[in-house]
């Protein structure tokens, strides 16, 4: 079976945001079988405009979640809502449909983080993405989560990572099984 392709975007631009922690720590817990890549252009991505010609930075992310076979998001709330620059990339996406019926595993990590992660599942719902239950985790208190050196090292935290991760592998796996079959 050919590599998985999974994309990760964190939503935080932070210096040593959470987010990215728990991006770091979902790439420690996948196996050989998956080509994680991790997106760092979020921060150059210009404002959304709903350019028919869009500029590079735009096409090269629609690219990446093209080839990507799924997308982790892990997503910081920042005043009650989604923090401006991921929701600004996900704008992007509307009109080209990356996300129609791609597998997405969403992650909120913040200190409560309920609005975000349900604004992010709305969003998710009109991008029509692959999102059921197990795919969803929310990680409240994020930051007590973290060991010194800024890393998810709790267990009960790192153990619902991989069951995101492996609930994100599982639907692509049966993905292309069924696609096989069709
Ligand atoms: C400007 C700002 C606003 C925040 N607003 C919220 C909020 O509304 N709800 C929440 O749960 N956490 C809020 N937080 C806390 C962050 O979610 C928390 O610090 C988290 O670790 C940030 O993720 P990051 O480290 O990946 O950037 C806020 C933090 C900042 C810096």
């Amino acid at each position: 079976m050919p590599a998985i392709n999974i994309l990760a975007i964190s939503g935080s631009l932070r210096p040593n945001s959470s987010n990215n922690a728990v991006i770091h720590a979902a790439a420690a817990l996948v196996h050989g079988e998956v080509n994680f890549v991790i997106y760092e252009g979020l921060g150059n991505l210009p404002h959304f405009n709903d350019s028919k010609d869009p500029p590079a930075e735009v096409l090269e992310l629609r690219n990446m979640l093209g080839s990507a076979d799924g997308v982790l998001i892990s997503s910081p709330e920042y005043a009650f809502g989604v923090p401006g620059v991921l929701k600004n990339a996900l704008d992007w996406t509307v009109s080209s449909g990356e996300f129609v019926n791609k597998p997405v595993a969403l992650i909120t990590a913040a200190t409560g983080g309920n609005n975000a992660h349900a604004s992010l599942l709305l969003t998710f719902t009109a991008l029509s993405a692959q999102l059921p239950p197990g795919h969803q985790l929310l990680i409240s208190f994020v930051r007590a989560k973290l060991n010194e050196s800024g890393e998810v090292k709790d267990p009960a935290t790192v153990q619902a990572i991989k069951s995101v991760m492996d609930a994100l592998i599982t639907t692509i796996k049966s993905n292309r099984e069924n696609d096989e079959v069709a």
